[in-house]
């Protein structure tokens, strides 16, 4: 692997927890708590390698229509894992934020991401973005909503609206747009991650459940993004 072509902006699609754990006759949370560690692997190493943006789809905003005891469950791996990692983000100079329909998410979940977002605002590493209560229609009309409003006041008149104003009121707005997203399970899908941000992203799919997936299997994917040639729509 080269050091001096790696994305800039990788976006991670972590799949495949639920059945790790069938495959193994285990519940589905084992599954989860093992993809939180697969999960503290793939920052670490991001990190090190001077990756600057690096973005996980932790929760979807249809996921809250999982059993009950599951939803509970990850939320609560959720806080366990942040608590337990706070400290090695801050040492390791990561700034995390959350992507996602804040307004619509536990007010204790919330709290915690508040919390996490303010203790590492003045990192300068790299950026560590989860999405959680994320969809990328959501985002999208939450974005167009925004700018109908500077319509309504006169701030912005229509012909304004391009596509920098429709980028800049998404959750996203002060990012490069993903150079790279990777898919682990099989499952060959986008299921409403960063529509938007991905247009001319490469995207890498892997058999490899997320619970599997670790430095190796990373770096094999980066190696992967190293051959391919991006062209963005012109010969
Ligand atoms: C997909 O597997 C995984 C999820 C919906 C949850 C991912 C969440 C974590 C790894 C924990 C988040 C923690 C932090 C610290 C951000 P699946 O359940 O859809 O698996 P399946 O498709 O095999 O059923």
């Amino acid at each position: 692997m080269q050091n001096n072509i790696l994305p800039k902006h990788i976006a991670i699609i972590m799949d495949g927890n639920g059945r790790w754990a069938k495959k193994r006759f285990l519940p589905r949370l084992v599954g989860h708590n093992q993809g939180v560690k697969s999960l503290k692997e793939i920052v670490r190493y991001s990190s090190d390698i001077g990756i600057e943006y690096l973005t996980v789809y932790a929760f979807s905003t249809e996921n809250w229509a999982r059993p009950k005891t599951e939803v509970n469950g990850i939320i609560k791996l959720l806080f366990d894992a942040m608590k337990e990692y706070i400290n090695e983000l801050i040492e390791n100079n990561v700034k995390m934020k959350i992507i996602g329909d804040k307004e619509t998410i536990p007010e204790n979940v919330m709290e915690l991401f508040n919390d996490c977002e303010n203790r590492t605002k003045n990192n300068t590493g790299m950026q560590f973005n989860i999405a959680f209560n994320y969809g990328s229609r959501q985002e999208i009309v939450h974005s167009v909503k925004e700018i109908a409003k500077m319509c309504l006041e006169n701030k912005v008149d229509i012909n304004e609206i391009n596509e920098e104003l429709i980028q800049s009121n998404l959750y996203t707005k002060d990012m490069p747009d993903p150079d790279f997203v990777i898919r682990t399970s099989g499952e060959i899908r986008i299921s409403n991650f960063l529509l938007w941000q991905i247009s001319y992203s490469e995207l890498y799919f892997t058999k490899t459940y997320w619970p599997d997936f670790n430095k190796s299997e990373y770096k094999k994917a980066l190696e992967e993004y190293q051959s391919r040639k991006r062209r963005y729509g012109k010969i």
